[in-house]
């Protein structure tokens, strides 16, 4: 099949890539020109894994293209992905303005009848918005909702081998029905994987998704505040709770809160859009305060640990994405952190495996970034761990407490929480855990 890509972000090229890969051919098309034009030169933007050996692969094969014209991508194309941004607006709904402007692009410029498929994460309604938009085109057009469900740092895994592939399409639309079959079918070959449904579902599907993962996450993070005025240890209630089918163990980590760039923005969006039809999501609402609460948690910790006067402390800090195996910043709870700890007068040196370039870009000088995990240590009163990379799981506590000025670590995902911290010197502190003693 012949397929356009519009936005090649990461759900954009993970799905132009991926699709490719199964012997499709793909135009991705995105308005950044650089990032245009480092795609041709097969540099990936983006830190996915696995997935600049993809697009290599294919674009060498000549399977997968890069362009910056919507007008000619979309000509002689079958299916045609929206996959680009839907930042938050000041009221928390989605900002639809590039979905719309793309979908009027393609019907503009398409030289046959087309289908669009919505694969970037828009509130319900928006596909009966975009199939009014469209409805005087020259050629029939018809408007899938396909929401994407994959995660960054899995996402090629996530998007070759699906749980499940949600497909919201009109009852009268066969032809975008047919067409979905066919584009998913490498990756649907036992036919079990594809839930139909209408529209407006697959589109709260997402959402509810999403707000689901996010409530597990917040809950447990309220726990974890609960667990250290009492004596209990959340880790051993996420075994305890976990273990029991009905719940099962996925999403129940205390930690820094939630960050990156779907969480957040959904679980507000679903409210506003709740709102916006005079319902009120008490519960997402929660999720979303109880996580932004949650996000200076880590920082209030360091300053109760620290004394009040955090004004001129050295504070290191690992892991500056919002999760491992991505470089992506979007609402991390770093950023909350070292927003905390600028405001205080502290002096932030930090690093990160990936997310080091994107977070020069957010602070500039204001925070100093080393390119070797250790040299963030140097006469440091504090270190504080927020993204769990694979790097700092086992890291040389001896030259830790050689480097740092005070032995205070701060241990945001509980990663160090059974290595008796205590017995080497440290004084350690986790989100809600109870560290093993001797
Ligand atoms: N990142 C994720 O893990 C993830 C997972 C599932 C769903 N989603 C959803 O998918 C959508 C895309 O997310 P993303 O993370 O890939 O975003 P992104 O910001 O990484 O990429 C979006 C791309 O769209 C391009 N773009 C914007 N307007 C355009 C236009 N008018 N014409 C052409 N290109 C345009 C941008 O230049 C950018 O490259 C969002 O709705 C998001 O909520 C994201």
């Amino acid at each position: 099949m012949r397929l356009c890509v519009v936005g090649t972000g990461y759900v954009g090229l993970v799905t132009g890539a991926c699709f490719a890969a199964t012997g499709q051919r793909v135009i991705c098309v995105d308005k950044d020109e650089s990032k245009i034009e480092r795609l041709r030169r097969s540099e990936v933007p983006i830190c996915e894994p696995g997935l600049e050996e993809l697009v290599v692969e294919n674009a060498k094969a000549g399977r997968l293209a890069f362009s910056t014209d919507l007008a000619s991508a979309v000509r002689d194309v079958d299916l045609a992905f929206i996959a680009v941004g839907t930042p938050p607006t000041f009221d928390g709904e989605a900002d639809l303005s590039a979905v719309f402007g793309v979908a009027q692009q393609l019907v503009e410029h398409a030289n046959h009848d087309l289908v669009i498929v919505l694969k970037s994460t828009v509130p319900v309604g928006t596909n009966a918005q975009v199939q009014r938009l469209v409805a005087d085109a020259k050629h029939e057009t018809q408007v899938v909702s396909n929401p994407e469900f994959l995660k960054e740092g899995g996402a090629i895994d996530d998007f070759m081998y699906p749980d499940r592939i949600v497909a919201g399409v009109r009852p009268v639309h066969d032809r975008a029905r047919l067409l979905i079959n066919r584009v998913y079918h490498p990756l649907n070959l036992s036919n079990t994987k594809i839930v139909w449904m209408n529209p407006e579902s697959a589109e709260l599907t997402k959402y509810a998704a999403n707000t689901m993962l996010a409530l597990r996450i917040s809950f447990m993070n309220e726990l974890a505040v609960l667990c250290e005025q009492v004596g209990a240890d959340v880790q051993s209630i996420r075994r305890g709770i976990g273990s029991d089918p009905r719940i099962g163990p996925q999403f129940l980590h205390a930690g820094p809160g939630y960050g990156g760039s779907c969480f957040p923005k959904d679980v507000k969006a679903l409210v506003a859009t709740a709102r916006r039809h005079g319902i009120e999501l008490e519960l997402a609402d929660a999720t979303n305060r109880v996580n932004v609460r949650h996000r200076s948690f880590v920082a209030r910790k360091l300053k109760r640990r620290l004394g009040s006067e955090l004004a001129g402390k050295r504070i290191a800090i690992w892991g500056l994405a919002f999760k491992p195996g991505t470089d992506d910043i979007r609402e991390s709870p770093s950023l909350t952190t070292i927003e905390f700890l600028l405001n205080e007068g502290c002096k932030v040196v930090a690093h990160d495996p990936e997310a080091m370039e994107n977070t020069r870009e957010m602070f500039g000088d204001k925070v100093e970034l080393v390119d070797e995990a250790y040299d963030a240590l140097k006469s440091a009163d504090a270190l504080v761990l927020l993204t769990e990379w694979r790097e700092y799981q086992y890291p040389e506590f001896d030259r830790i407490k050689e480097l740092m000025r005070t032995p205070v670590l701060l241990d945001g995902r509980n990663i160090w929480v059974t290595y008796r911290l205590a017995e080497q010197g440290f004084e350690y502190e986790g989100v809600g855990v109870q560290a093993v003693q001797s």
